[in-house]
C-alpha cells in the first residue's frame, strides 16, 4: 500500500491554499460587517446528533458519514461532522443561550467530511464558511442572509443565480408531503432505486430523482400548499430580494438534501463549477433547536462551499504565488550573522523577506532569488560588512546600488509602499 493521499481528499499547495484563504477572508470580512460573531466547534460529535438533525433518511447520514465507535465502555458512536449546523445548534443549547440570551448570530469556518463519490467540486473533505442566526423568525432575516451572500459573491466578482423556495411549516407541510407521496406512488415505476426507498420515508427527496429530471416537472409544487402565514413570509422575502437587486428565481422544486428546513430555502448556483453547481446553500430551520432538546427558538442560516467558490474563480489573481520583496544573500559566516539581523529589521518594516541558504555560490543564489520572484536581491559579503553597506540589486530593473545597512529596511519599505 502506497502512502498516497486518500481518494476525495486534497493537498492544497501554495496558490491553491491561498485561493481558499482568500475566499475565507472575504466571507469573514462580510460577516463582520453584519455584526456576526465567530464560533468554533469540534470536528467530532455523537453520530446521534446528525441522525436527529440532518436526518436519518438523508443521503448525508445514511451513506456518507465517517462514523466509528469510541474506546469508552459504552462504545459511543462518534462521527466527523458532515456539516456545521447541527454542531452549532448543539453548542448554542449546551451554553444555555436558548434560554438566557436566545438572539445570537454566529459564523464558522472549517472542514466538513462526507463520503461522497468524488468528482470536480465534490470532495470527501471540504471547507464550509457558515452562518447561523438564532431567535429571528422574521422574513427580513432570511432576506438579509441572501443579501449578505450576494455582497460576498459580488466582492469576489462571481456570476451566480439565486434559487429560492419555501417548504412551508409544521402547519402546511404535511399536506405537501401527502401530495408528493401520492404523486410518487403514481410514478414510482419511472424512478430510481433510491426513490423506492425514499417514497415512504422521505417523499420530499423524490424531487431529487436523477433518473428522469423531466418527471419532477409534473410533481406538486410546495408553493401551492403554503398556509397564509408562510405565504406572507415568502412574499416578504421576495420583495426584499427584488429591492436589493439579488438575482433570484423561484424554484418550487428546491427541497434541499437535509431534513431540518422549514419555510425559506435557497441555493446559489454558479455555472463555472460544472455538475456540482451549488456554491452556497441554506435556509430556515425553526423547529431544530427544540428537536435537539432546547427551547422553541427560530433559526436560519447558510453555508458557503469554499473550494467550489475557489474553483469558480479560477482567475489569475488566485494563482499569484506569494513572492518575497527581498531575498538576502550572505557570503561567509560573519556576513550570515549580519544578514539574519538585516532580515529581522526588514520584516519589522513590514517586508516579506527570505534569507537564502549560505551554502551556495553567488551565481546560484542570484538564480534562486530570481526563481522565487524576489523584487530585490540583497548581497552581504565580507567587503560590504567591513564598510557597513549592502548591495541592493533590483531584479526587475536589472540595476544595482549600495545602501548603508542601517537604512536598507526603511528605504525598501518606502519604495514598496509607493
Ligand atoms: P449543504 O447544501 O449540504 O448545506 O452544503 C452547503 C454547501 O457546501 C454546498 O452548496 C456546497 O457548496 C458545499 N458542499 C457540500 N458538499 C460538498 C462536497 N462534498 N464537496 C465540496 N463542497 C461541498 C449545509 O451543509 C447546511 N448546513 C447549510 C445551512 C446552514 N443551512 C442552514 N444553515
Amino acid at each position: 500500500m502506497g502512502l498516497t493521499r486518500l481518494r476525495g481528499f486534497q493537498d492544497l499547495i501554495g496558490p491553491d491554499a491561498r485561493a481558499v484563504g482568500i475566499v475565507e477572508d472575504c466571507a469573514r470580512a462580510v460577516a463582520e460587517r453584519y455584526s456576526i460573531n465567530e464560533i468554533r466547534i469540534p470536528l467530532l460529535e455523537r453520530l446521534e446528533l446528525y441522525q436527529r438533525s440532518t436526518g436519518e433518511t438523508t443521503d448525508v447520514v445514511e451513506k456518507q458519514m465517517y462514523a466509528f465507535a469510541d474506546r469508552d465502555e459504552a462504545q459511543t458512536t462518534l462521527a466527523l461532522r458532515p456539516e456545521g449546523t447541527p454542531g452549532v445548534v448543539r453548542a448554542y443549547i449546551d451554553a444555555g443561550l436558548d434560554r438566557s440570551d436566545p438572539e445570537q448570530r454566529f459564523y464558522y469556518y472549517g472542514p466538513m467530511f462526507r463520503r461522497e463519490r468524488p468528482q470536480k467540486g465534490r470532495f470527501r473533505q471540504f471547507n464550509q464558511f457558515g452562518v447561523e442566526i438564532f431567535g429571528r423568525a422574521d422574513a427580513a432575516c432570511d432576506a438579509e442572509l441572501m443579501i449578505m451572500t450576494d455582497e460576498f459573491r459580488r466582492e469576489l466578482g462571481l456570476e451566480v443565480e439565486f434559487q429560492v423556495n419555501s417548504l412551508g411549516d409544521a402547519n402546511c407541510r404535511p399536506a405537501f408531503r401527502n401530495a408528493l407521496l401520492e404523486w410518487g406512488r403514481a410514478h414510482l415505476d419511472k424512478m430510481c432505486e433510491d426513490c423506492h426507498q425514499r417514497l415512504e420515508r422521505n417523499p420530499l427527496r423524490l424531487l431529487d430523482c436523477k433518473v428522469d429530471a423531466k418527471l419532477a416537472e409534473s410533481a406538486p409544487r410546495s408553493s401551492d400548499y403554503l398556509c397564509e402565514d408562510c405565504r406572507k413570509h415568502f412574499g416578504m422575502v421576495e420583495e426584499l430580494l427584488a429591492k436589493a437587486d439579488v438575482p433570484y428565481v423561484v424554484n418550487p422544486r428546491l427541497v434541499r438534501g437535509l431534513d431540518y428546513y422549514t419555510r425559506t430555502t435557497f441555493e446559489v448556483i454558479s455555472k463555472a463549477v460544472g455538475a456540482q453547481s451549488a456554491v452556497v446553500a441554506g435556509g430556515r430551520y425553526d423547529g431544530l433547536v427544540e428537536a435537539l432538546g432546547g427551547a422553541a427558538v427560530a433559526g436560519t442560516g447558510f453555508a458557503i462551499g469554499v473550494e467550489r467558490i475557489a474553483i469558480a474563480l479560477e482567475t489569475e489573481r488566485f494563482k499569484i504565488k506569494g513572492a518575497p520583496d527581498a531575498a538576502i544573500i550572505a557570503m561567509g559566516e560573519r556576513a550570515t550573522v549580519s544578514a539574519v539581523d538585516l532580515a529581522k529589521a526588514m520584516r519589522g518594516a513590514g517586508l516579506r523577506v527570505e534569507l537564502l541558504s549560505p551554502e551556495r555560490g553567488l551565481k546560484a543564489l542570484l538564480r534562486r532569488a530570481d526563481k522565487i520572484g524576489a523584487r530585490y536581491a540583497l548581497i552581504v559579503g565580507e567587503n560590504e560588512l567591513a564598510r557597513g553597506v549592502v548591495q541592493v540589486r533590483d531584479l526587475k530593473a536589472s540595476t544595482q546600488r549600495e545602501i548603508a545597512s542601517g537604512a536598507v529596511a526603511a528605504e525598501l519599505a518606502a519604495a514598496a509602499n509607493d
